[in-house]
This record gives structure tokens, sequence and C-alpha cells, in this order.
């Protein structure tokens, strides 16, 4: 069975050209680029042409309206780093466009088993000539500063004369729209060059830098030819790289330049400049031959521990496995950086990391890929140190607060009220430590790193939360749902905090078992005193449940606010954030995503089943779902409730919203959360899966339209196949039926 997905150009719907940018984009987690087409496109037709090196950013002024105390007055925002896609063609004269002169045909498929997207573009000339051209690209996964840009070109049928001219452009804009808060406003340059210079006739080489982070980029550029150019030159013009060749086209043979880019940048690399031809010497040497046939190879391993087979349903399986490969071109290869909103694969968001990796994308790398799980910690632990001083900005006199959103650590959110304040940021990370501990065991992570993380978030709950009549009380926060701001005692919030507040009580329990406490209590000045506290105001949390609706109301004042009839709303009013002042939205019972919902997935346990399914029905008709990180929370809660054909409707929303750009924003970049949520649909609720101390439980059930489906995970080490069918359900190791073993369990 091939993955794929294919696209054809259709020259009535030419919006289709920035939605295809996201979807073809090249990435692997350290360098993204988005497919632009490579000889451009008229400028009305606002594409976003850009290039991204993971954590790569620059810090900009974020002007606040009135400059009250401490509030956040600078941003990071993810640098597009040069441009080193534009290839043009001319033949016999005329230059090559989609756009000029007779219509082309033009298909382009993402091959998800040799990691490469593919366009194949048929041009008509003048006088009835045809020529076929193909581009194929490659961010290697192998060698992760590698990009390969392939270009071929045929002349069908007759002879001709070729000029391509490539170019290696090193200082350009960012893409801004002033009109959508989700994207940057104004689109600067961020990049001042330092060096650029060619050697030979084919390569070009340029550092740049960032004027306030100080992080230096490097690009090299090579071209290469299966057949001898009649000429060749490459120079600097204007601080641009233009590469120039002539090629003779002989009837119906195939020309191909392949150009190889190298990246290097100052965060991983001290002589980012010599490092550049290091590297372009040893991929010169091994051959780009190598570099396709290993990243088959790394695809074939991936796919053997990652597929998901949804047998019979071919159009949800192939969305599926869309957005697992997408998870894998967003996977940072290292810990200097994390996962995007929008990964790598534009703009959206400014490059930014929320929550969203560790509450909708961490649970597919614990899963399936744990060791890009755990960089993803170990970036949160190497933050730390901006998170304490976050904390003390808030006025804060002990503890750790993690950015709302970030790129480096520092907080970036221009809008404290559904920025800054949502504070359960701190729990999630904790939940994700944790969720990391219980799947793969690794004790060492947390005596090196995770009990620090767990110990100073829970200390922030200890000093943003205070006792009032006997409970402890969190104040003044916001929840998930971005439509209801600055509120007490949220449902979610609270829950979360009590998990943090437990679980630093445990890991440092856990320490004193193996010995290792007193080193860890002397080092973090952690009192048994203050252990105690901790538990007992995790004992003592604040949990709310209205007697009348029998449900968990999302905070202390939500059922008090007037229903917001979203059947009456018309659909051009959404989403609603577009179209209402936040105050406005603030004032009713209206969701923009799962909150209280949200707990009942981490948390099955707490509430009884029919606390948890009214509250479900009561919050389902007021959610507009306006974020992607929501169908498929209630698609997951609608497996646990036993809610099927609910679960089942969401799930495909969320499987399929970028392919088929659902929410029409796809085109700023992919949604990685829901692409993550959507996976998360399919294991923890369509499958049940619970991941606890004790061992793993599923509970799963088949949906009536399936004959089955099926999923790789790993676990302690070992990988483990899940699969359903209309005969019940099993877990097999190396073949054999393992149900029985008693850290698996499946309840039937
Ligand atoms: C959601 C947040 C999310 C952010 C980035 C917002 O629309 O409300 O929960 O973290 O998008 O994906």
């Amino acid at each position: 069975m091939s993955r794929y997905v294919t696209r054809k150009f259709d020259y009535d719907k030419k919006d289709q050209l920035a939605l295809e940018e996201t979807l073809f984009h090249n990435a692997n987690g350290y360098i993204g680029v988005r497919g632009n087409l490579e000889e451009g496109v008229p400028a009305a037709m606002h594409t976003m042409r850009g290039v991204y090196l993971n954590g790569v950013c620059e810090t900009i002024p974020m002007k606040q309206a009135e400059s009250l105390c401490n509030l956040t007055e600078e941003k990071e925002t993810m640098v597009n780093v040069g441009d080193i896609q534009t290839v043009k063609i001319f033949i016999d004269g005329q230059e090559f466009s989609l756009f000029e002169g007779e219509k082309c045909q033009q298909t382009r498929i993402l091959d998800m088993d040799q990691g490469t997207t593919n366009r194949d573009v048929t041009w008509n000339l003048s006088e009835g000539r045809k020529v076929k051209i193909s581009v194929k690209k490659m961010a290697s996964f192998v060698e992760e500063s590698l990009f390969v840009l392939e270009y071929s070109v045929t002349a069908v049928g007759f002879d001709g004369k070729m000029k391509l001219v490539s170019y290696h452009i090193p200082e350009v804009c960012n893409y801004a729209n002033p009109d959508d808060p989700r994207l940057a406003a104004e689109g600067a340059s961020y990049l001042r060059t330092e060096r650029i210079e060619t050697r030979g006739k084919a390569t070009g080489l340029s550092v740049t830098s960032t004027e306030k982070t100080k992080i230096k980029v490097g690009i090299m550029s090579d071209h290469q030819w299966n057949v001898r150019p009649e000429s060749e030159e490459i120079r600097v013009e204007n601080d641009e790289i233009i590469y120039e060749a002539i090629i003779p086209l002989e009837s119906d043979k195939t020309s191909t330049c392949s150009k190889i880019v190298i990246f290097k940048d100052s965060i991983r690399e001290k002589d980012v400049y010599g490092k550049l031809s290091e590297t372009m010497d040893i991929v010169r040497k091994k051959t780009l031959d190598y570099y396709f046939e290993s990243q088959r190879f790394f695809l074939e391993k991936f796919w053997n521990s990652s597929e998901v087979r949804i047998p019979g349903d071919e159009k949800l399986e192939n969305a599926l496995n869309f957005n697992i490969f997408q998870l894998l071109q967003s996977a940072p290869q290292d810990y200097y950086c994390s996962i995007a909103a929008k990964g790598l694969s534009g703009e959206g968001y400014e490059g930014h990391y929320f929550w969203d990796t560790e509450m909708f994308m961490l649970p597919f790398y614990v899963l399936s890929e744990p060791q890009v799980a755990k960089r993803l910690l170990e970036f949160r632990y190497e933050t730390l140190g901006p998170a304490l001083e976050n904390a003390k900005l808030l006025g804060h006199k002990k503890g750790a607060l993690y950015p709302w959103r970030t790129i480096n650590g520092k907080e970036c959110s221009g809008y404290y009220v559904s920025g800054s304040a949502a504070y359960h940021i701190n729990g999630d990370i904790a939940y994700g430590v944790v969720q990391y501990y219980f799947a793969t065991g690794d004790y060492q992570f947390i005596r090196d790193k995770g009990a620090r993380i767990l110990l100073e978030t829970a200390r922030l709950w200890m000093d943003v939360g205070n006792y009032h009549d006997g409970s402890f009380h969190i104040h003044g926060v916001t929840g998930p749902d971005e439509y209801t701001c600055l509120v007490d005692d949220n449902y979610y919030t609270n829950r979360i905090a009590q998990f943090n507040l437990m679980w630093a009580v445990k890991a440092a329990r856990l320490m004193e078992e193996k010995g290792d406490f007193d080193q860890f209590s002397l080092d973090n000045k952690l009192t048994a005193d203050e252990l105690k506290e901790m538990e007992m105001a995790a004992n003592a949390m604040e949990i709310l449940y209205d007697e009348n609706l029998k449900i968990n109301p999302q905070d202390s004042s939500f059922l008090s606010k007037p229903l917001w009839d979203l059947e009456a709303t018309d659909k051009s009013e959404f989403p609603l954030l577009l179209h209402y002042h936040p105050l406005h939205l603030y004032r009713y019972q209206v969701c923009k995503q799962a909150d209280t919902v949200m707990a009942y997935y981490l948390f099955p346990d707490l509430e009884d089943q029919e606390t948890m399914e009214n509250s479900y029905r009561y919050y389902e008709k007021i959610t507009t779902h306006d974020s992607s990180l929501s169908e498929c929370i209630y698609s997951v809660v609608a497996s646990r409730l036993g809610m099927k054909e609910k679960a089942y409707s969401y799930f495909g929303d969320s499987a399929k919203l970028d392919l088929e750009n659902l929410h029409g924003n796809t085109k700023d970049g992919i949604h990685t959360a829901n692409m993550g949520g959507s996976y998360i649909a399919l294991v923890y609720g369509f499958a049940g899966l619970v991941i606890r101390e004790e061992g793993l439980r599923f509970k799963p059930f088949l949906p009536d339209k399936w004959e089955g489906y099926s999923f790789k995970f790993q676990y302690r080490g070992k990988t483990y196949e899940f699969s359903i069918d209309k005969d019940g359900a099993r877990v097999l190791y190396d073949g054999e039926n393992i149900t029985e073993a008693d850290k698996i369990k499946i309840l039937q």
C-alpha cells in the first residue's frame, strides 16, 4: 500500500495555491520549506514564500496600548531565513509560468513513503510544443541540515535551448496579514547579510544574522547536472546569489539540475561558516541517491512502528496517516526547540510553541517516538530559567510559570487575558512529564530533569492559590476555552493543578525510594513541610459541582451568564473571535473549545459517568469548535461515554481538517495540535487507551462503519500492535497475543 496525497491544479480555484504551499511543504523537524512554485506567482495571489529553521527567531517590540506594569513588551517571531526555492527556466527565450500563455496541467504529490514532494507540469509553449517539468523536493530525515530540489525538464518531440536561473536570496521578508490576529501584522526582514560569496561555477554561500537574538544562519547551495551544461556561472548581484546555466535540450531526453542546500545556525553550531562546507562535502561524497534511499528506508522503519490501519476506509486511513506524517515532519531533532502550532509549514501564530505540544502532540510521540517525546520535555527543562523569571514578573514569590506562547522560553503573548493568564500550561507540561514516565519507565529522566519541572510548576500553584472556607482556590486565570477569560476556579485548571501538585510529591517519594531524594532536596531547597503543604492543597482543591444541573461548572461564574444561542447564529459569524469584541464573548456561556470536557479526557476516573455525560451534553450545545483543538477532544470523550456516532463524526472532521481545509486557514500552516488530536481520538478514544502508573488499559470499541482498525505502539521499550475487528480486540507482541500480560489490559 502506498501513502500519498495528490492535487491537480484548477485555474478556477486560485486560492488553492497558498493552501497547497502548506499541504506540500517539506520539513524534517529542523528545516521547513513551504511548497512554493519555484518560478513564483503573480503578486496579487498573496501566497507565503518561506523557509524556516526550528528555533531561529528574532525579538521584536510588541507595543501594548498602555504600558501597565510588567506586560510583555517584546516577542519572538519565527524568521523566514531565505529563499532557496526560486528557479526560473526559459526555453528558446520563453519564460515558464503557470499563468502566462496557454494553460498548463499540474499535479502535485506528497509521497509519504519516499519522503518527497513531486510537482509535475505539462507546459504548453507556443507553436504546439510541449515541455514536461518535474520538481522533486526533500528535507532529509537522515541529514537534518540537507534540503534537495531536483528540477527536471523534458522537451517533448523537439530540440531546444534552456536557460535555468536559480536563486539563493539570504534576506527576505516574513509574511504579514494585518486583518487576522492569528498572523503577524507587519512583514519585516529580520536578517542582515554578513558574508556572501560564490565558489567555482555552481556554489554559493551566505551567512546572515539577526540583530537582537544574534542568531547566525548559514546557507550553502550547490548545483549539479545529469547533462553537461553548455555554460554555467554563479554571481552575487544586489545581495542575491544567482546561478545561471545554458542547457541544450535534446528531444525527449530529461535534463535534471539537482540543487543541494545545506542549512546551519548558531544555536546549534559554533562555526556556522565552517560547518556549511564540511557538511556539503559529506553530502557530495555520499551522493544524493544515498540520501533519497536512506529517506525511504527511514520512512519504512517509521511506518512499521507508527502506521494506523483502517481496512475498508481508505480515505480516513490516509487522512490519519497524513496527520501522522506531519507530526513526524514537525518533530524536533534536538532539544533547542519544540513544535510550533503550525509545525514548520507556515507563519500562522508566528512560529510560537503553545500547550498544543504537550497536550495534543506528545501523546503520539510517547507511543510512537519516545525519544522525540523526551526531547520535547527536555526543551521545557532547558527553558525553566525564563519560566522562573516569568513567574517573578507576574508577581509570584516562588515557582516557575511557563509562557503561554514562546520560541526560546520567554512569554510572547500580546494579549495577557487569553495568553499569560492561561496558567494551566504549567499543569499541561507536568502531565506530559508524567505520561512520558508512565509509558517509558524512564526514571532517570524524572531524577535528572522531570522532578525539577514538577516541583517548580507545583510551587507556582502554591503561590497563586489560596485557602478559603477550607478549600484551595485558584483565582484570576484563563482555562483552555479562550471565550471565557480571567475566571476563578476553572474546573480544568484546578484539576490539572491538583495533578501537578500530587505528582511533585510523588516524584519526590519515588526519588526517596531510589535514594536520590537527599541530593534533590538539597539542590532545590525542598523540605518535607513544603511537600506536605502541596499534598494538602491538592486534596483541598476546589472542584466545582452544580447540584441542579448535575454537571461540573466551567468556573465559579460561568453558569450565571446568559447562554449563547449557537443555533441562531449565522454561519458567516464563525469563528466568533473575528466578529465579536472579546468582552462580548466573555459575558456569555459560549466556548471556543473543549474545556471541562478536556479535563474528562485527561482524568477519566475522577467523576462519575452521569456527571460527565450531563456536562458533555451541556457544553456541546455552547461550544463553537472555533479552535481546531476541540473536535478531537469531543471525539475522545464521546468514545469514552459510549456515544459512538458522535465520536465517529467528530473524529472524521478532525482527521480531515487540513486535507479538506475545513477551517479555511490551512494556507497559514497545518494545525499540528489537531493532527495529534486525531491520533488521540482513535487511540485514546476508539481504542480507549489510558496510560497509568500500573500499565496500559484499553477499553475499545469498533465504529459501526468499520471492519476493524489497528496501530502499533511502544511501551517500555517494546513495540506492540493493537488491533480490533468483529471478533474482538487483541494486543500482539512479536506476533503473539499478550492480552493476559498484567501491564497491558483490554477491558472488552
Ligand atoms: C487556541 C489555543 C491554541 C492556539 C494555538 C488557539 O486558537 O484557542 O488553545 O493553543 O490556538 O494552536
